[in-house]
């Protein structure tokens, strides 16, 4: 079996300038994260479309929101899906 190391595939620093920062508007950002190929993930146009509207609704309520600068961040323990379990936030 052979499993892609999304988070390593994503900051790989021979294809993106400054890999392990979030870049929101990076241009081109030839990520994996909806796959590659014949099985590219078909819902990509739907999910990108739904994080825009979400964001932009969220930031345009809550122009104050920010990450808690105290706050400490526990990661999820899998290779599979790379994240943190809450990001506390301060609105
Ligand atoms: C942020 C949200 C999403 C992410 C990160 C994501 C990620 C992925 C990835 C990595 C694959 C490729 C899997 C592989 O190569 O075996 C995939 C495939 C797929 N995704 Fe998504 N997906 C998301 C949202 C969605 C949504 C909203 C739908 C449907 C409404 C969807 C439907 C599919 C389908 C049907 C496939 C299989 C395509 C194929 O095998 O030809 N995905 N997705």
């Amino acid at each position: 079996m052979v499993t892609v190391w999304m988070g390593s595939a994503n900051r790989d620093e021979t294809q993106f300038d400054r890999p392990d920062e979030f870049v929101v508007d990076r241009n081109p950002n030839p990520h994996l994260s909806f796959g590659n190929g014949i099985h590219f993930c078909l819902g990509a146009p739907l999910a990108r479309l739904e994080s825009k509207i979400v964001l932009s609704a969220v930031l345009e309520r809550l122009p104050n929101l920010r990450i808690d600068p105290n706050a400490t961040l526990e990661f999820i323990p899998s290779t599979g899906v790379y994240g943190i379990k809450s990001l506390p936030v301060l609105l």
